[in-house]
């Protein structure tokens, strides 16, 4: 056989492997010697597989390689049974590799040596089972990858207590690096999903928070126009929460109702300084000018897109309207007024009670109280009265901070 050996491999090849030159079986030798020479074939017409047969005792220890081609040498850099030294780290790389998405954190989670030698047993338990081996290795020569693909078919040799792999490599770097580049790129764009989602919504934020003011200063600008205060605006946005949050509105529909309800005498802005400010009372031609501001009011925020402007329209439109039907500009009754609108308008007549204006005195907290209560089913929705009334430990609270 040793003259055999010689006259397979060549001065610089040399024979790895154990079998040929140790106590096994004369058919087994025989077999191995003809895949060799096989393989040695298949690189002479330059196949562009890579063979290689590996071996191990089916009872455990380290696998070693009966034959690795002359080309994987040059691939890996290293010759003769230094070969095995790669491949068998790698055969741990391989296993990681395909349980982990990410195929670069593979290296980081090798620590144990213990856990690696378990690994190894189970992969090669598998492969006995499964009778082949289909996987990728990834390698680092030189600073660079190297990505093998392995197909390969086990032969258990019980009498020889020898397993064998026949395997071929396929050096798949390029579609490799390619799969990997493609990942790396799915990750960017991801994560720059997410800073871009970061960035709108904070935009957003801003842009909001900038309508927000601009829509404030113009119902400030009213309120001043008609002898209000901010004070009135601030207020009567807390009274209405109380409210909203009475009537069961939920968390972002009271938050529309508080940034909505200051506007609802925008229309205002359209209304003559002569008979806006004027002292005394009113001409019953000036009162049908001053009651222009409600569609002034709802015009001038029509055709808005945001929840925020279109309630603020409806309040704007019908917060003069009455329970009874006797209000104005459309004559709507009872829960023909939008419930925005029935809460604008309780709180928007107990400011009103409640605060100094050029022309009357404020009133008390309780006397304003019972005018509310009078107007129950007059001008105001009975349900909510009661809430007012429910929730008047809340409504003194703001009466009293601003
Ligand atoms: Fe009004
Ligand atoms: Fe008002």
């Amino acid at each position: 056989m040793t003259e055999n050996i010689s006259s397979l491999f060549g001065e610089r090849d040399g024979y790895t492997g154990k079998i040929l030159s140790g106590r096994y079986s004369a058919s087994l030798k025989k077999k191995l010697f003809s895949s060799i020479a096989h393989f040695k074939a298949l690189e002479r017409i330059g196949a562009p597989v890579i063979p290689y047969i590996a071996a191990w005792r089916p009872d455990g220890g380290h696998i070693w390689y009966e034959y690795t081609g002359a080309r994987l040498h040059e691939l890996l850099g290293v010759h003769g049974p230094e070969v095995a030294g790669p491949l068998r780290d790698n055969i741990l790389s391989r296993c990681l590799y395909r349980i982990q998405k990410n195929p670069p954190a593979v290296d980081k989670i090798i620590r144990d040596k213990a856990q690696i030698d378990r690994l190894r047993d189970a992969m090669r338990r598998m492969a006995e089972r499964g009778g082949g081996v289909d996987a990728v290795y990834k390698f680092h020569v030189n600073g660079s990858p190297l990505w093998l693909k392995d197909l390969s078919k086990v032969e258990i040799h019980d009498r020889d207590l020898v397993v064998l792999s026949y395997g071929t490599l396929i050096d798949v770097t390029k579609e490799m690096q390619l799969e990997e580049a493609l990942v790396e790129v799915k990750c960017e764009l991801e994560s720059h999903k997410e800073n871009l989602e970061l960035l709108v919504g904070e935009r957003t934020r801003e842009l909001k928070k900038a309508q927000l003011d601009v829509l404030t200063r113009l119902t400030q600008a009213a309120a001043f126009r008609d002898g209000g205060t901010g004070a009135h605006i601030k207020r009567l946005s807390q009274y209405c929460a109380v409210l909203g949050n009475a009537c069961g509105l939920s968390k972002s529909a009271n938050t529309v109702l508080f940034h909505a309800v200051p506007m609802h005498d925008v229309g205002k802005l359209g209304i003559a300084d002569s008979i806006l400010q004027k002292e005394g009372s009113l001409s019953q031609d000036e009162f049908e000018v001053i009651k222009t501001h409600c569609k002034v009011g709802s015009d001038l925020l029509s055709e808005g897109s945001s929840s925020l402007l279109q309630v603020a329209q409806t309040i704007a439109l019908t917060h003069h309207e009455r329970w009874d039907g006797s209000g104005y500009p459309l004559g709507l009754a009872e829960r023909q007024i939008p419930l925005a609108s029935r809460i604008t308008s309780i709180c928007d007549v107990f400011d009103a009670l409640t605060s100094e204006r050029p022309y009357k005195k404020a009133w008390g907290f309780d006397e304003s109280v019972d005018e509310v209560c009078r107007m129950r089913k007059i001008y105001f929705d009975p349900k909510i009265v009661d809430l007012f009334l429910k929730n008047i430990q809340h409504i003194k609270k703001v009466y009293h901070v601003s």
